[in-house]
């Protein structure tokens, strides 16, 4: 197994570096991993000029698969568009093809009182959201800025989906529907926009292929609203870009914590980019304060879809599970009665619940 470890920027190398130590633990245990470290991000820019380097998109290629930190920086705040940390990352994703994004948003028995909701909206919970990751206003040409007819700058992207690129997340979509509980909620803004009404168009369309599953369609705002007041009625959410990057920090503050969520990135051959879904958080960055369990959580999901060790990804989500009812928390999780700990210390007892 060749993973490609890209640890980005912010609290990303420290984060980082505890999912490393899972591995390590995983081949004292007789697996044959190899890991490869490259700069991404504002690392990127720093060590070649370039927040996607040209070393580091062939390393993503020819590993099995990739581990993500997180990227982003105020000292790159200035830098033109193209320069900017989240460039390397929204490049990679393009680069790679990774057009399918699940984010799992799963409470956890212990830390249903950490989520903004009552308990009982959230007990339970488990949502998919499958992101369209490669297309949408993310990637939209034309786009920039302009001068008017008046003579004032104006602003512009450009939001479309193509056909192919709705029909073929929708197949993963019902996909991963199948193998859940056979409901599929689409959001859009069809209301509004001509992009939304294809997408309908579309996923209702491949819907036909799948009458073992039920298929509803929601506007993006009412989703926004249902998420907060019954979440428990969704269980898989496919929606498109923009929509998808709203509505998954949104589901996962319903768990606790955004320091909580995995996720992983698919290209049609199923080859994945593993990454926690929040950013680079520089404020709390070097002072061993992150929540590693979003990134090692990714490490399960790693070893269950692109390894295919569906138990080795599970010992993994187990010794998270029993960490939190030791009553360790991070600080982003922390409760009165339970034990903070920092990022190094959750890494500690990670390994020894391994
Ligand atoms: C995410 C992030 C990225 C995105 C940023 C950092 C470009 O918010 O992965 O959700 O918008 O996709
Ligand atoms: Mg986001």
């Amino acid at each position: 197994m060749k993973i490609a470890v890209l640890p980005g920027d912010g609290i990303g190398p420290e984060i980082i570096e505890q999912a490393m130590r899972v591995v390590d633990a995983l081949r004292g245990a007789g697996l044959d991993i190899e890991t490869e470290q490259a700069s991404i991000g504002g690392a990127g820019y720093d060590q070649h000029g370039d927040p996607l380097p040209a070393s580091t998109l062939e390393l993503a290629k020819a590993a099995d698969a990739v581990m993500l930190g997180a990227v982003g920086g105020r000292q790159y705040d200035a830098l033109e568009r193209e320069k900017r940390p989240e460039q390397g990352l929204l490049r990679i994703r393009k680069e790679l093809g990774l057009f399918a994004n699940l984010r799992p948003a799963i409470v956890y028995k212990e830390l249903a009182h950490a989520s903004s909701l009552k308990p009982e909206l959230v007990n339970d919970l488990d949502v998919m959201i499958l992101r369209e990751l490669t297309g949408d206003i993310y990637f939209g040409q034309p786009r920039g800025q302009r001068k008017t007819d008046t003579g004032e700058r104006e602003g512009f992207d450009t939001m479309k989906y193509s056909e192919s690129e709705i029909f073929r997340i929708a197949h993963v979509a019902f996909g991963i529907a199948r193998k859940r509980s056979r409901k599929l909620c689409s959001v859009d803004k069809a209301n509004v926009l001509d992009t939304s009404i294809l997408w309908r168009e579309v996923v209702s369309d491949v819907a036909k292929e799948y009458s073992d599953v039920e298929l509803t369609h929601m506007y993006v705002d009412n989703a926004a609203m249902q998420l907060v007041r019954a979440p428990k009625q969704f269980d898989v959410i496919l929606t498109g870009n923009m929509f998808g990057d709203i509505l998954s920090d949104e589901a996962s503050m319903l768990t606790g914590s955004i320091g909580m969520l995995p996720s992983a990135s698919f290209d049609a051959g199923n080859k994945g980019l593993y990454e926690p879904i929040h950013g680079s958080a520089p404020d709390i960055a070097g002072q061993n304060l992150a929540n590693p369990l979003a990134t090692i959580l990714s490490m399960a999901m790693m070893m269950r879809y692109t390894f295919n060790l569906e138990e080795v990804a599970r010992q993994i989500e187990t010794a998270v599970s029993a960490v939190l009812g030791q009553g360790l928390r991070t600080p982003d999780i922390f409760e009165p009665g339970m034990r903070k700990v920092g990022t190094v210390e959750m890494g500690d007892a990670i390994v020894a619940a391994l």
